[in-house]
């Protein structure tokens, strides 16, 4: 999705704006451009395309300690130079750089005069034409505008006659001011300011700033000022980086050990065999009371809420429901006091799933959420939750940030669980296996060569299926989502028992199923269904956690491939099972040469509907 970086202060500002262009990159764009103020005068230097098409139109030594660049993901109009951001109004005095979608841009574009030029068909145009209509400064000026404007934005502007002044706005798009010494920096996301400071103050909606090399100023949409106190994030530039891996995903992949570590860390209490989740802002009284549990989520955050749903189920005997966000906010739904409603979000700031938590809210109901990025927009929204802590994700597709996700529900499980019927024996055995996981996650790392090679031997497929009962259905999902987003393979999943139900239909030798074997109760009756799939000639790729002999032995008969993961326990069957998955499809997409850390058409973080 769209990114913004702005920058005011002592430095040649054309190296900052390129630099924190880059590290918006991740987050998928298709154009982008800079605009600067030098002597004088507004220079906007835009181009469709990546990067480096931008670079060589731009002087690396234009005079300037003043500019805003800009990352975008087309909405309104194709990605073409003359829609790329920054835009100017027709004096070039103003340069705008906007994240969201207006959606009365044309009432906006109706109230201008008749003879005012577009050169653009994007939405956000018509935010520099309406500044040259407003007096005051540019902060009046801003305030003026934006308070016309019906949707989302997360907007940055600078102004020819104000040559060191920044002013941008938040309503429903992140924006973030930097701290530095004698200088200050504004982004949509922390990546593009972590190589400068980690010292942040995050916008609320409703919320215009006005930056200068000395400061900044905050305001509220009546011009009243808002104290805003900067917090202090632990986020490091060297996780942004590839670490000598040849994509973000790939290291992404192999951080997990860590990750996991990470976000376990200070949460088993071994006293009193439960998890200690010190945010979720609940007396244990609280935990009694919760009848019903509904999670909320979009991707893969979405399918880690199914598996979570299974975990609470079966430790807790809550009964448990994970539903698409975007789905749940539409449907005017029942909110009850005695439901417990979690956001699932790496990013924190997905819109759907912003949306349907203030929904919840809105309403009267409890909130819990599950992200990853600190002082993001849900993190500051909900009532208590759980913070992943599995550091910043770069690469489109999420791996550690899933993985995490799955950590957490785990602990949430353990927790609500000993809140009730789960015996201090049973708490124990769970965390001995929690904290056996990061161990088990590097064990089936070494199973790359194995897995690569089945890669390299499907990755021709147009089709594939992957299948899983109950707790493996999710797993399955995901799998299938994986291989996808970052390969283009056609790749869909359902549960074992409902491939007879029509998909069967598209099963033939050259469609490569992979089935989920957790070693759970349903292990027979999923080796069945591979016993249908064989029949039909098609090949089966089994990834299993059983090392019982007698059932190994059934499955290496009828699989032409087996990925054997560690027999780790139940609760942590759907992480290890999945390390696989993302190991089959960053080598099948490897194989293809596909662009791995940015798949087509995919953005990291939707912040639009
Ligand atoms: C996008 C990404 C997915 C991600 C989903 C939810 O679609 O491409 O990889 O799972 O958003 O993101 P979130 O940040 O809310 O977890």
């Amino acid at each position: 999705m769209c990114g913004i970086i702005a920058y005011t202060g002592n430095q040649t500002v054309v190296p900052i704006l390129l630099d924190g262009l880059k590290r918006l990159e991740y987050r998928g764009y298709d154009s982008a451009g800079i605009s600067v103020i030098s002597r004088k005068k507004l220079k906007t230097i835009k181009s469709a395309g990546k990067l480096n098409q931008l670079e060589v139109k731009i002087d690396n030594s234009i005079a300037s300690h003043c500019g805003i660049g800009h990352t975008r993901w087309a909405t309104h109009g194709a990605p073409t130079d003359e829609n790329a951001h920054p835009h100017n109004d027709s004096h070039h005095r103003f340069a705008i750089a906007h994240n969201g979608i207006i959606e009365n841009v044309d009432a906006l574009k109706n109230s201008l005069a008749n003879d005012v030029i577009f050169t653009s068909e994007t939405d956000s145009e018509v935010i520099a034409h309406l500044l040259t209509q407003q007096d005051g400064t540019l902060a009046d000026a801003v305030r003026a505008v934006v308070s016309q404007i019906v949707g989302t934005y997360g907007l940055a502007v600078i102004d020819q006659q104000n040559p060191n002044t920044i002013v941008v706005a938040r309503n429903g798009s992140p924006v973030l001011l930097g701290i530095g010494d004698g200088e200050m920096f504004a982004a949509s996301d922390m990546a593009a300011l972590i190589r400068h400071t980690n010292q942040v103050v995050h916008l609320d909606d409703g919320e215009i700033a006005e930056l200068s090399p000395d400061g900044f100023k905050v305001m509220r949409m009546d011009a009243s000022v808002a104290n805003k106190k900067a917090i202090t994030l632990n986020a490091q530039f060297a996780h942004y980086d590839r670490g000598g891996h040849p994509h973000y995903l790939y290291r992404e992949i192999l951080d997990q050990p860590d990750t996991v570590t990470q976000t376990l860390s200070g949460r088993l209490d071994e006293r009193f065999s439960t998890a200690h989740l010190g945010g979720l802002n609940f007396e244990a009284r609280d935990l009694i009371g919760i009848k019903r549990i509904t999670i909320l989520g979009c991707g893969s955050a979405l399918y880690a809420g199914m598996a979570g749903a299974h975990m609470i189920e079966t430790l807790a005997r809550i009964p448990v429901r994970a539903e698409a966000a975007a789905e749940f906010r539409y449907r005017n739904p029942v909110i009850e006091q005695d439901t417990l409603y979690i956001v699932v979000s790496q990013s924190g700031e997905t819109f759907d799933t912003l949306a349907a938590l203030r929904e919840v809210r809105r309403k009267g109901g409890f909130v819990l959420g599950i992200v990853n990025s600190v002082g993001s927009t849900i993190a500051r929204e909900v009532d208590g939750g759980i913070y992943m802590h599995a550091g910043p994700e770069v690469s489109v597709a999420s791996t550690k940030g899933y993985t995490s996700m799955l950590v957490c529900f785990s602990l949430l499980a353990l927790l609500l669980g000993r809140s009730r019927d789960l015996s201090p024996q049973r708490g124990t055995s769970i965390i001995n296996e929690l904290k056996a996981l990061s161990e088990n996650i590097q064990r089936v790392l070494t199973l790359e060569p194995s897995i690569k090679k089945i890669a390299n031997k499907y990755k021709k497929s147009s089709s594939a299926f992957f299948i899983g009962r109950t707790n493996g259905f999710p797993i399955a999902l995901e799998g299938a989502q994986k291989l996808k987003e970052i390969s283009y393979i056609h790749a869909e999943a359902y549960p074992a028992s409902e491939l007879k139900h029509g998909p069967l239909a598209l099963v033939t030798k050259d469609t490569p199923c992979f089935v989920v074997l957790p070693n759970d109760e349903l292990l027979q009756k999923t080796i069945s269904s591979m016993e249908e799939i064989n029949a039909r000639g098609a090949p089966v790729i089994a990834v299993a956690s059983t090392h019982n002999k007698e059932e190994s032995t059934r499955i290496h008969k009828l699989a032409k491939a087996v990925i054997q993961v560690p027999d780790a326990g139940a609760l942590t069957q759907p992480v290890l099972l999945g390390v696989v998955f993302q190991l089959l499809a960053y080598h099948s997409a490897v194989g293809l040469g596909r662009d791995v850390d940015q798949p087509r058409n995919l953005a990291k973080s939707v912040t639009v509907e």
